[in-house]
């Protein structure tokens, strides 16, 4: 008798049933198949296919240059490499800010040549028609606010947002109307604990957080950062589990010295 425990997927509903009874949603970014493999291993719950990938994976100083092709390809890697979390892939920059028709086409592209879950799009009422026209075609939309990477040279700064009363106004009526247009969830990044608060408990929807405390549904983070593989960025929201900068750079240079002292390969390691 074969033994084979299934899997419980986690969907959009999954994530509303989890607001619901409190439990919190741990979510974390991945952009390859081996990375995928581990944290969906490890039980997080939505992998999200960051357009962060232009910074960690390509060196760019912001995530504008990353293109719709280069998300599709990490997309599909991370596909490969998970067996149950939910898989959401950013429509990077200008990819869906033209128009809604702009949005549904970037979006059909993504969960065709991908296989991926959803898709997770920048801004407030400027999104709202291409939420609603992406969802119209069964795809579910993660909205985005507060630090909107995206917007980097319109804002000048990657300080926390909405700290002043109109522009936290301005947020909590975004996050009204993304929920309204029918966002399944939405990612709040970098603004006051106290406003995140108070929006997690106005919206109905799951609120995941980025440097919004802890009184929102579920937090985010960067994986290359909470890994320490990326020892350059600080900011104070982020807590770092590994300093993997240190661990891998210690590793290649004992096999560096190795290979120079001729101590690898040794008898047990060659044919
Ligand atoms: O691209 C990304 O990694 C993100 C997270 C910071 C939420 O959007």
């Amino acid at each position: 008798m074969s033994v084979h425990k299934e899997i419980k997927k986690v969907t959009t509903n999954t994530l509303q049933e989890m607001k619901r009874t409190g439990e919190k949603i741990a979510m974390l970014t991945a952009y390859d198949y081996s990375m995928a493999r581990i944290i969906d291993a490890a039980g997080v719950d939505v992998i999200l296919v960051g357009d962060s990938a232009s910074n960690v994976m390509a060196g760019h100083e912001t995530t504008l240059p990353i293109t719709l092709d280069q998300m599709i390809y990490h997309a599909a890697s991370v596909i490969r490499g998970v067996n149950r979390a939910l898989v959401v892939v950013d429509l990077p920059f200008g990819s869906y800010q033209g128009n809604s028709k702009e949005a549904l086409t970037s979006a059909i592209r993504v969960m065709k040549e991908s296989g991926a879950h959803a898709v997770k799009i920048e801004g407030g009422k400027e999104i709202e028609e291409s939420v609603k026209r992406i969802l119209s075609a069964g795809i579910p939309v993660m909205g985005h606010l507060g630090l909107t990477p995206q917007s980097i040279y319109k804002f000048g700064t990657y300080s926390v947002r909405a700290k002043e009363e109109e522009e936290a106004k301005r947020l909590i009526q975004d996050a009204h109307t993304l929920e309204k247009a029918g966002c399944f969830a939405i990612v709040l990044e970098k603004i006051p604990a106290s406003l995140a608060t108070y929006v997690a408990k106005e919206i109905s929807i799951p609120l995941i957080g980025i440097g919004a405390g802890s009184g929102v549904d579920g937090q985010v983070l960067v994986l290359h950062d909470m890994l320490g593989l990326n020892m350059g960025f600080n900011p104070r929201f982020l807590r770092r589990y590994l300093n993997l900068f240190e661990e891998i750079q210690g590793a290649v240079s004992t096999y560096v010295d190795d290979v120079k002292q001729k101590d690898f390969p040794n008898a047990n390691e060659q044919y």
